[in-house]
C-alpha cells in the first residue's frame, strides 16, 4: 500500500517561514519523520512539494493507479483552488486535508476550504506531528 503526501506553496520554506506559526521543523525533517513512520506502519510513501497549482494537479493525477490515498497540505491553495478540489474528486482516491496550524483559529479567509469538500477528514493544529497523525488516519480509513 502506497500513500502520497503532497505539499503546496511556501511549504518548502518550513523551518524559517513564520516559525511562531509553523514551527522550526523543515520540510526535509518532516519527510524523514514520515519515511520512518511509513516503515513502522508498513506502507510505501511518495512525498512531494510544489509551489505551482498545475504541478499539484499533475501530482494528484499521477497518484491514480499508484497510491491508495493522498494527504494534502495545499497551503494557501486550500482556500482558493477549485482546480485542486476537482483533481481530488477526479481521481477518486481518499484524501486527508492537512495543516500545521489551526486554520480555524486564524484569519477568516483560512476558514474556507475547497479541499475539505472532497476530503475524508481534516487534521490541523498539531504542527509537524500532524503529518504522522494524518498517515495513521489514512491507513485506518483504508483498512476500515
Ligand atoms: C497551512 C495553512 C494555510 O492557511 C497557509 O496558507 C499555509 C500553510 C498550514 O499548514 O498551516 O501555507 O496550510
Amino acid at each position: 500500500q502506497r500513500l502520497l503526501i503532497l505539499n503546496g506553496p511556501n511549504l518548502n520554506l518550513l523551518g524559517t517561514r513564520q516559525p511562531e506559526v509553523y514551527g522550526r521543523t523543515t520540510l526535509a525533517d518532516i519527510e524523514s519523520m514520515c519515511r520512518a513512520h511509513a516503515e513502522t506502519v508498513g506502507v510505501d510513501l511518495d512525498f512531494d512539494q510544489s509551489n505551482h497549482e498545475g504541478a499539484l494537479v499533475d501530482a494528484i493525477h499521477a497518484a491514480k493507479g499508484r497510491s491508495a490515498g493522498i494527504i494534502l497540505n495545499a497551503g494557501a491553495y486550500t482556500h482558493t483552488s477549485i482546480a485542486l478540489m476537482d483533481a481530488i474528486a477526479s481521481v477518486e482516491l481518499p484524501a486527508i486535508e492537512l495543516h500545521l496550524s489551526n486554520v480555524h483559529a486564524r484569519e477568516d479567509f483560512r476558514h474556507v476550504s475547497y479541499i475539505a469538500r472532497v476530503a475524508v477528514g481534516v487534521i490541523c493544529g498539531f504542527g509537524a506531528r500532524g503529518y504522522t497523525l494524518a498517515m495513521d488516519a489514512l491507513v485506518s480509513h483504508l483498512d476500515r
